[in-house]
């Protein structure tokens, strides 16, 4: 999976990655997460969503299920790395070591336009989350030895194209992360489109290159449809020092009845 060492995806991910609020697309490094936040409020604000929630690839962060905290009663995270699971852990313990998402929080009311408290929002999500699991999305049931009844709604945000070295690993783990969605819900998918690496605490994660028309063909494939795309290309640089993105593909589907 990586290169130059273990990739830390806990702490230093989180400091590297969120640590400053606002790192934007149109960044030097084209990876920055506004774009991916507005993509995640967009779906739940428009939507109309609810019963249980997976995470596939949760890493460390929570950025990605705070919009969809307000919809669903169940929520399961789920990541390889022990690290990133226990940084999820200590926020919901409301350890006083745990990263701040306050800001995060802030940002998502403001766009939903409500004038909830960030600490009743916190709440909610440390509510609604039941469970972070260990997951590998290279096994057939990626949540060994834990089974689950499937979910309404899948999240799966910059994970597949970590996990798999190859594209028919590509092609078994979005098979295999189907099995834990329900027939005609609904997945949320973010993902890197041309990265070969990513520099994460100095430790360099090798990533897959992939394209838009492979990913969506993938999973088109595995049975899902009405593929809803956005796509953002990031900008043209000379050098790249943190990862060689292209751009980022965001979409929702649905699993086929
Ligand atoms: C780039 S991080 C994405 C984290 C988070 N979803 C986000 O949006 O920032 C990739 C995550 O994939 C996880 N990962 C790598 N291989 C995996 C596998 N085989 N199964 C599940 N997760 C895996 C890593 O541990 C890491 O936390």
């Amino acid at each position: 999976m990586t290169t130059g060492g273990k990739v830390p995806w806990g702490r230093e991910y989180l400091e590297e990655l969120f640590g400053t609020f606002e790192e934007d697309i149109t960044s030097d490094e084209g990876e920055g997460s506004m774009k991916s936040m507005e993509f995640f409020h967009d779906v739940f604000n428009t939507g109309s969503y609810g019963g249980r929630l997976i995470d596939i690839g949760s890493g460390s962060t929570l950025y990605q299920v705070i919009s969809a905290s307000r919809f669903f009663s169940e929520i399961v995270c789920s990541d390889y790395s022990k690290d990133a699971r226990a940084e999820i852990e200590k926020w919901l313990k409301k350890d006083g070591t745990a990263f701040d998402w306050t800001e995060y929080f802030q940002y998502f009311i403001e766009l939903e336009g409500s004038s909830e408290k960030i600490e009743d929002r916190e709440q909610q999500l440390r509510h609604a989350v039941k469970a972070v699991v260990h997951c590998d999305v290279l096994q057939p049931n990626p949540t060994h030895p834990l089974t689950f009844d499937p979910f309404d709604v899948m999240i799966s945000a910059y994970c597949l194209e970590v996990a798999c070295p190859d594209r028919p690993s590509y092609a078994k783990a979005v098979a295999n992360i189907s099995t834990l969605l329900k027939p005609g819900g609904t997945i949320v998918f973010e993902s890197y489109i041309g990265a070969t690496f990513a520099v994460i605490g100095g430790a360099k994660a090798k990533l897959l290159p992939v394209e838009v028309d492979f990913v969506v063909q993938t999973f088109k494939e595995a049975g899902f449809s009405d593929i809803q795309t956005v796509y953002y290309p990031s900008p043209e640089r000379s050098e790249f020092k943190v990862t060689d993105v292209k751009g980022m593909l965001f979409f929702t589907a649905k699993k086929s009845s």
